[in-house]
């Protein structure tokens, strides 16, 4: 542990500096919220001194990125804005406590800061690995206070240390586990990968923590305790989630599931807000709309979509040339005729002309995200899998220029923007993108 937490060492003097200030506040008898609180105290600074002060690997590894005061206020818009905020509420992996600085926002406060401090300890809970976030959170949550008109001190002979005994460092995951009894669950998990236990119902082998705070909530979570969950998009979108999905829809009564957008200017990453209630486990009736929905005929009822089934750094060349398209040979847009592409000897599926290929990776809001090119030519070729492959069922080059023209079209691409946050596209989404005529 400690050689891990000297990684954050740089950022610790911060801490310090912050707990200096809430020990000032609770030392005094009358406090000056002008003289006291640097209003980015509570908004942003703490991510600012963190990127300032640690190594991106380090803030990786640890999953350390704090919400922002948009992204956190978005997540818990639908609480009551003042005096609604009665109920324990836990943060399992608190970081700097942005979440609970958010809910302690709408919680009662008096002019006594020891009386508020005392209340509100009564109602947060957080959990964080690293010693130095459970400090900050504390001594933020006292400045909160004084921001929120907490400045007369009745007893200055408190310290720090005495407030907020239910956030604690230790496993947030273990306490999820454990069934923590509460109102109200707030989360911005981790994002970082790990190997899932063996044995795990909904995943195997390498998944994204969030998941698994999320699955640790779906199965020990009282009914009746709530979820606000900043999640990252894949778990709403990939087909890896797919069964993290249906648990959910099982174990929660999902109130809402609402895409944010990019987490922030530094953490390349679309998240969603996932909101609801946990309940007895109950049949998944995937009345739950986790993208766009999709009435009416869809392109894969006239497309059968494939990813490009060779992976050129893993297969070996050893079969008959043929032609053989990857993204760099392949022009983006328009029509291209097989006969002009370099060949490749790779012993994998063939594709027979007229198709559709369109880019695997791409980014929401990019230009070229789901443009189809149009092959033509009269032999079998090879496909790399960054491409997808849409087939048509009815073999004609007419059918694959309407796809094309469907894909490059503005409906199209705010659809799949919605629909896939990810940096790449799945066949599955392909699949489900409604056809002009429905
Ligand atoms: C994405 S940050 C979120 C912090 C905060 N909830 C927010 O929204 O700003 C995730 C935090 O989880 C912590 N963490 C990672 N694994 C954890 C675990 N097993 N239990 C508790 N905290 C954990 C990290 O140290 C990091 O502070």
């Amino acid at each position: 542990m400690d050689s891990e937490s000297a990684l954050l060492s740089g950022f610790e003097p911060y801490v310090a500096s912050v707990e200096d200030l809430a020990t000032a506040a609770l030392r005094s008898s009358s406090i000056s919220r002008s003289e006291q609180i640097d209003f980015d105290l509570l908004d942003g600074q703490a991510a600012v001194r963190l990127r300032d002060t640690t190594a991106l690997d380090t803030r990786r590894s640890r999953g350390a990125f704090f919400s922002s005061t948009r992204l956190r206020s978005f997540a818990l818009a639908e609480e009551p804005s003042s005096g609604g905020s009665c109920i324990a509420t836990l943060d399992p992996a608190v970081g700097a406590g942005d979440l609970l600085i958010e809910v302690a926002r709408r919680m009662p406060v008096s002019h006594d800061l020891v009386q508020t401090l005392q209340q509100w300890g009564l109602l947060l809970h957080g959990r964080d690995l690293e010693p130095e976030f459970v400090r900050l959170t504390k001594a933020r949550l006292v400045m909160l206070a004084v921001s929120r008109g907490a400045t007369e001190n009745g007893d200055v002979s408190t310290d720090l240390g005495q407030f907020f005994p239910q956030i604690r460092v230790g496993d947030g995951l273990e306490l999820l586990d454990s069934g923590w009894v509460g109102g109200h669950v707030v989360m911005n998990p981790p994002f970082t990968y790990h190997l899932a236990d063996e044995g795990t119902s909904w995943t195997s082998g390498r998944t994204n923590l969030a998941a698994t705070f999320l699955a640790a909530f779906c199965q020990n979570a009282r009914p009746g305790t709530k979820l606000t969950a900043i999640l990252p998009d894949v778990i709403r979108t990939g087909s890896r989630y797919a069964r993290l999905r249906s648990l959910a829809c099982e174990q929660i009564h999902i109130s809402s599931v609402e895409p944010f957008g990019r987490f922030d200017d530094w953490a390349d990453v679309d998240v969603f807000v996932l909101r609801g209630m946990a309940r007895a486990p109950q049949p998944n009736t995937s009345e739950v709309k986790w993208w766009p929905g999709r009435p009416g005929r869809t392109l894969g009822d006239r497309f059968d979509v494939h990813v490009g089934p060779v992976v050129p750094h893993r297969d070996i060349e050893y079969g008959p040339k043929h032609p053989y398209l990857d993204a760099r040979s392949v022009p983006l847009g328009g029509e291209f005729d097989s006969s002009d592409a370099d060949l490749g000897g790779f012993q994998r599926r063939l594709f027979r002309p007229p198709f559709v290929l369109v880019r695997r990776t791409s980014r929401p809001g990019d230009k070229s995200r789901g443009v189809g090119t149009v092959v033509v030519g009269s032999q079998d070729v090879l496909v790399e899998n960054h491409l997808i492959v849409l087939k048509p069922k009815d073999g004609l080059i007419h059918t694959c220029r309407r796809a094309a023209e469907l894909l490059g079209s503005r409906y199209a691409k705010a659809w799949l923007d919605e629909r896939i946050r990810c940096r790449h596209l799945t066949v599955r989404a392909l699949r489900e993108l409604r056809w002009f005529d429905s």
